[in-house]
């Protein structure tokens, strides 16, 4: 099974964590339905940990917690899917999820048969508790195996943050997301930590297996789960613009059911979503990170080797011929990034030029000397979507 972009809807664990159950999660698939978020691309309402109960039956099956589920899970499959959404759930390739709940390994073959049963059409895949004994893409291909023979098309999302060089050996397992990034928390600090961690891992992204930046904080506001200071509204734009040119997959944390009106704006921002969605999925790549000129790269060195950029300018070439350009600001004062668009970053040739579409404010501006020059408030950013036009 492929899938054709990364996977976009919520997740439960940034602001319920344990205090998961069947409310939560149909009262937020209604309003997934309701608010025009599934017509945006949302579609994947996922629970992740505490959803069982600490010991598997008589069966060897896990078992969801009546307390939390009274109706089991097949009830809220189906409530989620009559909602025209598809459903999600979580477990662990370890012996304990890391929240200490019942893990697949060993078990890979009866979870999967039950997450069939269940109507289940995404798997988030964790990677605590995992037997020293055994390598970690072993525990990635045991329950791919399991997923593809379990008579269900499962999405299946690699959550291994990256240990034991993820990036090198996940697409053989089949997965079609990997956790590229450690946890997320709700700080402007987490955000920028996990921004910058991805210029090294830019040229892993794609082809059916996505580069995954964690489940979005925007609209937290410091509440919940992995809450800790909340950020600011610029600093959520700045968070979900980023996730969205590096072509992450947009998985919605916060309590839908309590999401203000800045919240829904920036989650909602269709051309942001257009660019992390588009079609082609090309790779991102880094346009202010070159190598010294003239220095021929090395075959093993990596793509970039600039490490903590605090001024990245992003760019994707997109399939109707555009190009997503990102110029962010991680500084903590205002910055004056210039980005030039010329031949060497973007393959511009004689005789024409770039018409720049802000995603924010729709405004068009045309770079000058083929130079962005922006102006950029602490933990700011501007995002444009450029055509290719004739230069005068
Ligand atoms: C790990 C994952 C998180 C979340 C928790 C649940 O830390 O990376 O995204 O799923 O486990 O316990």
């Amino acid at each position: 099974m492929i899938i054709n972009t990364p996977p976009m809807g919520w997740n439960s664990w940034n602001t319920f964590g344990e205090e998961i159950n069947e409310k939560v999660v149909m009262e937020t698939a209604d309003f997934i339905a309701s608010s025009g978020l599934k017509e945006c691309g949302y579609e994947y309402v996922i629970i992740d940990d505490c959803w069982a109960l600490r010991e598997r039956n008589e069966k060897g099956e896990m078992v969801p917690d009546p307390e939390k589920f009274p109706n089991g899970m097949r009830y809220v499959a189906d409530y989620v899917h009559s909602k025209g959404l598809k459903f999600g759930m979580y477990s662990c390739g370890g012996t304990m999820t890391c929240a200490g709940y019942p893990g697949s390994y060993d078990h890979e073959f009866v979870d999967a048969k039950c997450f069939a049963e269940w109507g289940v059409d995404y798997l988030k895949y964790d990677y605590c508790y995992h037997p020293e004994t055994t390598y970690g893409h072993i525990v990635y291909k045991r329950m791919a195996l399991a997923l593809a023979n379990c008579g269900r098309d499962i999405v299946f999302a690699a959550c291994s943050w990256g240990a034991e060089n993820t990036k090198a050996w996940i697409k053989e397992t089949g997965a079609h997301t990997w956790r590229s990034t450690g946890d997320i928390n709700d700080s402007w600090a987490s955000i920028k930590d996990l921004a910058q961690s991805q210029i090294q891992k830019v040229e892993y992204n794609g082809n059916g297996c996505y580069n995954d930046m964690d489940m979005l904080i925007v609209g937290m506001n410091g509440k919940g789960n992995v809450a800790l200071t909340g950020c600011t509204e610029e600093e959520y734009k700045t968070h979900f613009a980023f996730w969205a040119l590096m072509g992450s997959p947009l998985i919605i944390g916060c309590d839908l059911r309590k999401a203000d009106e800045s919240a829904m704006k920036i989650l909602m921002n269709k051309e942001l979503i257009a660019i992390d969605q588009d079609k082609a999925y090309r790779q991102p790549w880094v346009l202010n990170c070159r190598r010294e000129e003239n220095k021929v790269r090395e075959q093993e060195t990596p793509l970039y080797d600039c490490y903590q950029l605090d001024q990245p300018a992003i760019a994707r070439f997109l399939d109707n011929g555009d190009i997503a350009v990102g110029i962010f600001n991680f500084l903590d004062r205002e910055a004056k990034p210039r980005v030039t668009l010329d031949a060497f970053g973007l393959g511009e040739c004689t005789g024409k030029t770039l018409e720049l579409t802000n995603v924010w404010t729709g405004e068009i501006e045309k770079p000058r000397n083929g130079t962005i020059e922006t102006k950029l408030a602490p933990h700011s950013c501007v995002v444009y979507r450029a055509k290719v036009v004739d230069a005068k």
